[in-house]
């Protein structure tokens, strides 16, 4: 029997079949551990369950004690996880990236992008406000999408279903920029590999889809940003950090680009400075993977990987350790 610590409440079927399976599964209460707290939780874990927001550092492992073996996040980030400590000290890690999670982050990242080309928030502050009187045929126009070109930055599972959805439900045309070929994206929706800055510069929505890495980190910034058409929409439902927020404040505020949808952010919980005066951003609290399939598909999957592991078996979602 192993001893699974789970940093946080969720979805109870995937704990229910590590019960049925004769684990001790251990929740902590609803509430953010630091590190500190995290290094208590975890003692004599087998294995630790984790959420985007807890810190598994270095300290937080040798905590854990000797008995562990696995961390598998909730999610299908991975940043807050040391790699390079769980490799030194020969510990798996693995992820939740499902189809049905990138399902649902990939419509958030569809519904940002209308949200904004059509001012939806400007214009429902303005009902809220009583400012309807009369119909106006010069108030809020937006921009349309059909035809239009999307650029898709990092092509993994969350990005082609976005492009996707743009192509087959927009026919827009699709650039996308990524470390690797997408072959799939090309062969079937025309997608043209391009570098970022040419990306930029011809894209009517830019829709960030890359895991935060040193290489990504501030990838979008002021240089970036002023590539970008006036009319441009950005959307970000990947990391806050990979762009550089107040440089976009700065772009929003000047209108150097149309606007943005970001669900997720550089300051997260809190906003960057001014960006919440500005009426060209749409703002979700992290909820783009927030559909209930994908809650309980992601706990099934945790589950998976979890006695995966525990029965020296590959895991569905393992995640790729660093080489050194
Ligand atoms: C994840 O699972 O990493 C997502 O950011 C949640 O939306």
């Amino acid at each position: 029997m192993a001893r699974i610590a789970v940093t946080r409440p969720i979805a109870d079927n995937g704990l229910q079949k590590l019960r049925d399976h004769g684990h001790e599964v251990v929740v902590h209460e609803d509430w953010l551990m630091n590190e500190d707290q995290l290094k208590d939780f975890v003692q004599g874990a087998d294995v630790i369950l984790c959420l985007l927001t807890d810190p598994i550092t270095d300290a937080v492992m040798e905590a854990a004690g000797p008995n562990l073996k696995l961390i598998a996040t909730y999610n299908v980030g991975f940043d807050n996880i040391d790699l390079h400590a769980a490799k030194r000290r020969n510990l798996m890690v693995t992820s939740t990236a499902g189809f049905i999670s990138s399902i649902a982050v990939a419509e958030h990242a569809f519904a940002l992008m209308f949200a904004v080309a059509r001012l939806l928030r400007p214009a429902d502050n303005y009902m809220r406000g009583g400012q309807y009187q009369y119909w106006n045929p010069n108030i809020f126009t937006g921009q349309q999408l059909r035809g239009k070109t999307v650029g898709i930055i990092g092509t993994g599972q969350i990005g082609s279903l976005f492009a996707t959805m743009c192509a087959e439900g927009l026919n827009m045309k699709v650039l996308y920029t990524d470390v690797v070929n997408s072959l799939p994206l090309e062969m079937t929706l025309g997608a043209e590999k391009v570098e970022l800055n040419q990306l930029l510069e011809q894209a009517d929505v830019v829709s960030v889809h890359v895991p935060l890495l040193p290489s990504t980190t501030g990838m979008i910034s002021h240089d970036q940003l002023n590539r970008m058409k006036p009319t441009a929409v950005l959307i970000n439902t990947a990391r806050g950090p990979i762009i550089d927020e107040d440089a976009l404040v700065h772009a929003l505020r000047e209108r150097k680009i149309w606007g943005a949808g970001l669900d997720v952010f550089k300051y997260e919980p809190h906003l960057a400075n001014g960006m919440g005066e500005l009426d060209n951003v749409v703002v979700t609290p992290h909820i783009a993977s927030a559909t209930e399939p994908t809650r309980i598909n992601m706990s099934d999957n945790v589950a998976t990987n979890i006695l995966a592991v525990l029965e020296g078996k590959t895991p569905p979602c393992p995640v790729k350790l660093p080489a050194d």
